[in-house]
């Protein structure tokens, strides 16, 4: 059992989990002050915690905590009312539906294409940050919330750096505490809650329509209850900031890790950039294209292998429960993590190098040895949105630009809520 553990956790979150797995096998057990955690690296038992056994299991304290941001959102409501919202939800982000969506993706990514300037150097993270909010910001609300991005962004930072600190010992305690940190998560909720607010009354007074997530919410039954009228403001106040908040961080660290890793793979890139020469020749790219885009999307899958967005996710036991002969006791927390995983060499032979061409190659490899998206009744809501969005961008932004690194410093890793890099500065070069 690893001692100190809180505090090399702190220190650095990666290398902690990773060496844990690695010394301490597959079933790691340690402690977080009073908390006993189980780090838990196989991929057939990740699926019995997340499918089989789902039931057993609800989320872990970070996202427990979220609700004091998300309130009952999908991200982070329990047991009945979770089901029932997901099975509300659900038909907005099926397949067909996303598509409605990438008309908006697409012209996103070429306003941005357009935006920059030959020798331009950009924080890609802050760059894609700002694209991806756009298109949740359109797709939620069908407006280009660009005029509000910075305030939204601003208030959406503050109030996830909340997360971070809601593993410390005592939080519960220090979180009622008028200390400037939490004054700030307060006041940025304000904020949100009054931009989403205002959007929602004005689409409440107004014929529907609108092919919007905010009128698919207002208009959404539950298919089970038909007759039981729509959500009221505050679950519609929820499920929107929720997309919104699980909508764009995610796929803009995809993209980001991305060009990090595109901007070292001559190779990998110039591939890419022949296959959009061959598939789109010279057009701008459509939701048709997504399932021909297929080294675009290798591309993506291993960079979301390397730097999974979630790089982690937790679980607290509400019963005991049997593995390999040990027995995960009632109360305790089980963390996954999808950094662990996907470089674990048994999976991945050559696990830290960069290799899209391992997806065009079928693979006996167990399932769960890859879950960007989680699994189970939680699976991600929005992963087609996500491949789509994330396929589109890649491929429209490509089509005219490349990005080095040159003499900037390597960014280093920021684990929080999401796996992000910082400080990935980049030069854009035209093609
Ligand atoms: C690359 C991009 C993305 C990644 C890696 C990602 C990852 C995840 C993961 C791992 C979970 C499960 C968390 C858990 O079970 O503890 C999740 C849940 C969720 N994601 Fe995503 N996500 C991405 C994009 C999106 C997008 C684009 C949306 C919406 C537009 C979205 C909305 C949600 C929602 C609402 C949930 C909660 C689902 C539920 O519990 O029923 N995500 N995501």
């Amino acid at each position: 059992m690893p001692g100190g553990a809180y505090w090399a956790f702190r220190k650095d979150p990666l290398a902690f989990f990773t060496r844990t797995a690695r010394e301490h096998g597959d079933l790691a057990v340690f402690s977080f002050g009073p908390q006993k955690v189980y780090l838990v690296s196989r991929p057939e038992w990740i699926e019995d915690i997340l499918v089989k056994s789902a039931g057993k299991f609800r989320k872990g304290i970070a996202l427990e905590r979220a609700k004091t941001l998300l309130g009952e959102g999908l991200l982070t409501s329990e047991g009945q009312q979770h089901l029932k919202q997901r099975r509300t939800i659900q038909p907005m982000f099926h397949r067909q539906q996303v598509q409605g969506f990438a008309d908006a993706m697409v012209k996103h990514a070429v306003r941005w294409r357009e935006s920059i300037a030959p020798g331009a150097r950009l924080d890609i993270t802050a760059e894609m940050g700002r694209l991806t909010l756009a298109i949740v910001g359109e797709t939620l609300f069908s407006s280009n919330v660009q005029g509000d991005a910075d305030e939204v962004r601003e208030a959406l930072a503050d109030a996830v750096s909340g997360f971070a600190v809601a593993f410390i010992p005592g939080f519960d305690y220090v979180s009622k505490l008028p200390l400037p940190m939490f004054t700030r998560i307060r006041k940025a909720r304000e904020r949100l809650d009054r931009v989403i607010h205002k959007v929602i009354a004005e689409r409440r007074g107004q014929d529907s329509g609108s092919a919007d997530l905010i009128s698919m919410l207002l208009a959404a039954r539950d298919p089970e209850n038909p007759d039981e009228g729509g959500m009221s403001d505050a679950q519609i106040r929820d499920e929107a900031l929720t997309i919104f908040l699980a909508g764009h961080e995610t796929t803009a660290n995809a993209m980001s890790w991305t060009w990090h890793m595109l901007g070292s793979a001559p190779e990998v890139e110039a591939r890419l950039h022949e296959e959009l020469a061959t598939v789109l020749n010279g057009r701008t790219p459509t939701v048709e294209d997504v399932p021909k885009l297929e080294w675009t999307r290798a591309v993506i899958a291993e960079s979301m292998r390397l730097w999974p967005p979630a790089w982690t996710m937790g679980r607290r036991a509400f019963e005991p429960h049997p593995i390999d002969g040990h027995v995960i006791e009632k109360g305790s927390l089980v963390i996954m993590s999808q950094y662990v995983v996907h470089r674990d060499p048994r999976w991945w032979p050559e696990p830290e190098s960069f290799k899209p061409e391992r997806w065009l190659q079928p693979s006996d490899r167990p399932k769960y040895a890859y879950f960007p998206f989680g699994g189970g009744t939680r699976l991600c809501i929005g992963e087609s949105f996500a491949w789509t969005e994330a396929i589109l961008l890649l491929a429209t932004i490509a089509q005219r630009w490349r990005f080095v690194r040159g003499r900037e410093p390597a960014p280093t890793t920021e684990p929080r809520v999401t796996l992000r890099p910082k400080g990935l500065f980049m030069t854009a070069r035209q093609r």
